[in-house]
C-alpha cells in the first residue's frame, strides 16, 4: 500500500538545535541497530519506520555493522526507504558510522582513512542513497592518528558523500581532540553520539561541559537502558523482549533484583507524573537542555506512540528531581 504520511507531523514534536549549527534534530530520534536485520519481520520494521515519520520522528540513525547480519539493517532501511520514503529524503536526517568489525582483514575496523572511505560507499549503497546527512566514526582507534581519521571525515565532507560529521563513544579528552582537529580541517564536528540514561550517567562528568562550551550537539543512546527503564521487565522477563532475545547485548542476568527495585521506585514516580516510565526516563534526559535528541529502540510501533508521549511533560519538579537522585544513588 502507498504510504502517506500523517499531515499533522510536525505538530506535536520538538526540534532542537544540534550544538551551534544550523541543523535541527527531533527531540526523540529512532535508532535501527534491533529489528531491522535480516531475523525481524520486514513489515515490522516498515510499520515502524512509518509511524516515526508519522509522529515528527525526523532523525534515523544506523551503522555498517547493525543487523544481524552486519549490513542487514541498511538494506532493509534502503527498501522501506524505496518504497515509502524517497519523496521524503528531504525531510530526513539519515546518519551512518563505521568504527567496528565490518569486513575480514586489516581494512575491515577501526578508524583509518582505508576502512572509512570503504565503508561509507558500502553504506549508501546498501542504503540506495546518494549521501548521509551525518557520518559518524563510531568508535575511538588507539592506534590510528586522530589527524588520519578527522581527515577522512573531513573529506567525506568536501566529497559531498556526508553533510555533517560526528564522533561516538570519544571519551572527554578524546572527543576534545577531535574537536580541535576538525576545526582546524574546517569541517565542525556536528555531534557527539554518547550512551546516557538515568543508569549510566558517565557523560555528566565532563562531556558534556565540553559539547556545550564547544557547540557541538549530543545525542543519547540506549536512554532507556536497552528496555530497563521502561514498564518492560516489571513482571518479569516478556518472552518477546530484547533480554529474552540472543541480542548478546541485554541478557537476563542484567535484569537484577537489585535494579529492578530501582525501576519500581522510579515507575511511581512516573505514575504520579501521568507518565509511562519510558516517557519520564526519556524527559529526564531532555531535562535541561544539555542533549539534542534521545535516540530510542523500539521493537513495536506501539513503543514509539508512547515514546514520543514524553514531549508533552519535559519539566521536573525540585522534589521530583531529589527523590529520582535517591532512587539512582
Ligand atoms: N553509537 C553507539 O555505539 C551505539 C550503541 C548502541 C545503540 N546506539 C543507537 O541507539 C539506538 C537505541 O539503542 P537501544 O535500542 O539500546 O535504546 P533504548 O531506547 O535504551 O532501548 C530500546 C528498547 O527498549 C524497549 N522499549 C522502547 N520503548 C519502549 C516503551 N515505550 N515501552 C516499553 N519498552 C520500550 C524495547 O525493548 P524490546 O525490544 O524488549 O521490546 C526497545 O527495543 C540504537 O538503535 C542505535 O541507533 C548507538
Amino acid at each position: 500500500m502507498n504510504y502517506l504520511p500523517n499531515q499533522d507531523r510536525y505538530s506535536n514534536m520538538q526540534y532542537n538545535r544540534c550544538g551551534k549549527s544550523g541543523l535541527k534534530l527531533s527531540a526523540i530520534a529512532l535508532g535501527l541497530w534491533h529489528n531491522f536485520g535480516g531475523v525481524t519481520v520486514f513489515e515490522n520494521s516498515r510499520a515502524m519506520m512509518r509511524r516515526a515519520f508519522d509522529l515528527g520522528i525526523t532523525h534515523f540513525d544506523l551503522a555498517n555493522n547493525y543487523g544481524p547480519p552486519p549490513g542487514a539493517a541498511e538494506e532493509n532501511f534502503g527498501k522501506i526507504f524505496k518504497q515509502d520514503f524517497q519523496g521524503y529524503r528531504d525531510e530526513m536526517v539519515i546518519a551512518t558510522k563505521a568504527g567496528y568489525d565490518m569486513w575480514p582483514g586489516p581494512y575491515g575496523n577501526w578508524g583509518s582513512k582505508k576502512y572509512l572511505m570503504a565503508s561509507l560507499d558500502q553504506s549508501l549503497k546498501r542504503m540506495g542513497l546518494d549521501y548521509v546527512d551525518i557520518f559518524y566514526h563510531h568508535r575511538p582507534d588507539p592506534e590510528t592518528p586522530l589527524e588520519e581519521t578527522m581527515g577522512a571525515l573531513d573529506l567525506i565532507v568536501r566529497q559531498g558523500k556526508a553533510l555533517y560529521i560526528g564522533i561516538s563513544n570519544y571519551q572527554a579528552a578524546e572527543a576534545k581532540k577531535a574537536i580541535e582537529i576538525l576545526k582546524r580541517f574546517g569541517t565542525p564536528c556536528l555531534i557527539h553520539q554518547a550512551s546516557y540514561s538515568m543508569f549510566n550517567r558517565w557523560v555528566e562528568a565532563e562531556l558534556l561541559g565540553l559539547l556545550q562550551e564547544e557547540g557541538v550537539g549530543c545525542i543519547a543512546f540506549s536512554p532507556l537502558a536497552k528496555g530497563l527503564l521502561t514498564g518492560r521487565y516489571l513482571k518479569g522477563i516478556p518472552a518477546d523482549s530484547r533480554a529474552a532475545s540472543p541480542s548478546i547485548f541485554l541478557n537476563p542476568d542484567d535484569i537484577t533484583e537489585a535494579k529492578m527495585a530501582k525501576v519500581r521506585e522510579l515507575n511511581e514516580i512516573a505514575v504520579a507524573r501521568g507518565q509511562s516510565l519510558a516517557q519520564m526516563a526519556l524527559a529526564w534526559i531532555l531535562r535541561d537542555g544539555k542533549v539534542t535528541s534521545v535516540l530510542i529502540g523500539a521493537s513495536k510501533p506501539g513503543q514509539i506512540d508512547d515514546c514520543v508521549g514524553a514531549i508533552k511533560s519535559l519539566d521536573f519538579a525540585d522534589e521530583e528531581l531529589e527523590r529520582i537522585e535517591k532512587i539512582l544513588a
